[in-house]
């Protein structure tokens, strides 16, 4: 490609949206040129953002066709709902197809897609599309990863052999709008928001440094699942109230907490272990995200609370709610961790970087959209062994066509134990 700077849109301009574009104060060569939103003001909002930070002369524009036609974009970060993936995704394939304009490259929030099936048809489409993909999974980036993946395999696994056990954890007290709690749209509970992000964090620092995914096999999946706090009446009451009636967890809950392993063969035989755990019922100071990775004589750990400043505010100190210290943070005083620059600490500006020089360097992103897919295969064998309650090998035969009981409203733990 020609051009020396990366012209960026963005496909929905909330949570994440913002996170992203706050990151890009920390990436060279890009500029945030415009966002498109659904039916509210985020994409003005969003926009507004990128030109405060300076990292762009946003504008809102009014839908993703009109993007894909404005020379000045070569590049769209999707990070609208998961119910949109499959629309947003035609209709920027149709803009290219149709000679409405031109992109270089398109990265994609997680998960791909709801079931394996979805996220398959993702791929087929940026591969007709003919655009590099970038599959946006931000915690392979976290520099702690980063750094301690590259420490732990350049001094202790050459010396003593490679790690076999990697542990993530991701954790929070629950998600920030309705359509994360409601199965059909978002695709499941906590197992397909957050078991994305921990079995592929722990899949990569398992995965020698500079060698493919295929190095190492998943041969199995063992998950477990259940609603351990949000079905209780007073906290589905909550959820009901704040999404004006639309969640009814009592009967149609999805799960708030989810654990698997899954079990790799290395390309000499060996076996490795991922064990993922992952909740919206945790009531910390705020989103935990934890790591290990064990090996023959060494280890490490990690945990995102632990990492920076901590402050104390005594019970005089009675103000707003907020999120100044910590996403998702559960309390404002007593003892607190803060997280002093998130969008670096859970791996944005990381990720963002490496997809920007990917992209305008012509090549396709270490993590793409094949990852994508490989991620929600595994997520949809966690989902059958849970519902069966057995182990399950890898890859099931229906995994095209499986769609999670959860995402169909048909779980209900109070009903079946
Ligand atoms: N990497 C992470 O840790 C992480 C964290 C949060 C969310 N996510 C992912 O990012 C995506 C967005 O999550 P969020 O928390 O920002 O959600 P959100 O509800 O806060 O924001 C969604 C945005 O998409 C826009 N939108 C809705 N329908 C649209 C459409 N048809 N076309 C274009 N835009 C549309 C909305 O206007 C809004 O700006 C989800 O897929 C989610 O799984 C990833």
């Amino acid at each position: 490609m020609a051009a020396k700077r990366l012209g960026i849109g963005f496909v929905g301009g909330g949570f994440v949206g913002q996170f992203h574009i706050r990151s890009f104060v920390g990436v060279r060569d890009a500029d945030v040129l415009g966002v498109v939103g659904g039916d509210d003001d985020t994409a003005e909002t969003a926009a507004a953002l990128a030109r405060s930070l300076g990292v762009g002369d946003a504008k809102a524009y009014a839908s993703v066709t009109d993007m894909v036609a404005d020379p000045a974009i070569d590049a769209l970060w999707i990070c609208a709902p998961n119910f949109t993936r499959l629309e947003v995704m035609e209709e920027i394939v149709h803009a290219i197809e149709s000679g409405k304009g031109q992109l270089v490259g398109i990265a994609c929030e997680k998960p791909l897609g709801r079931t394996a099936a979805e996220a398959r048809k993702m791929l087929e489409l940026v591969e007709r599309a003919g655009v590099l993909d970038g599959y946006l999974e931000n915690q392979l980036f976290s520099p702690g990863v980063v750094r301690g993946k590259d420490i732990l395999w350049t001094r202790g696994a050459a010396i003593t052999g490679a790690p076999f056990l990697a542990r993530a954890a991701e954790e929070h007290s629950g998600p920030h709008m309705p359509w994360f709690w409601e199965g059909s749209l978002q695709g499941g509970g906590v197992l397909n928001d957050m078991m994305c992000h921990s079995v592929e964090v722990a899949r990569h620092l398992l995965t020698p440094p500079g060698s493919p995914r295929e190095h190492l096999t998943p041969v199995r999946v063992t998950a477990q699942m259940s609603c351990l706090k949000w079905q209780q009446p007073r906290y589905a009451d909550i959820l009901a109230k704040g999404s004006d009636g639309m969640l009814d967890y009592e009967n149609r809950p999805s799960e708030d907490f989810a654990r698997a392993l899954v079990e790799y063969r290395d390309q000499d035989g060996n076996v490795k272990i991922v064990e993922a755990t992952t909740s919206w019922c945790f009531v910390g100071a705020g989103l935990r995200l934890s790591m290990e990775l064990l090996g023959p004589e060494y280890s490490m750990s990690l945990s995102s609370l632990d990492s920076g400043p901590k402050v104390f505010f005594s019970r005089e100190v009675q103000g707003d709610a907020g999120e100044d210290l910590v996403e998702k943070q559960n309390a404002e005083v007593g003892l607190m961790p803060v997280v002093s620059d998130e969008e670096s600490e859970y791996g944005y500006v990381g990720e963002n970087r490496h997809m920007v020089r990917c992209f305008l360097e012509g090549k396709r992103p270490d993590e793409n959209f094949a990852d994508g897919v490989n991620v929600a295969e595994l997520l949809m064998t966690a989902y059958k062994s849970a519902e069966e309650g057995r182990t399950i090998e890898f890859p099931p035969s229906d995994l095209e066509t499986f769609v999670p009981a959860v995402a169909r409203g048909e779980w209900n733990p109070k009903k079946t134990g």
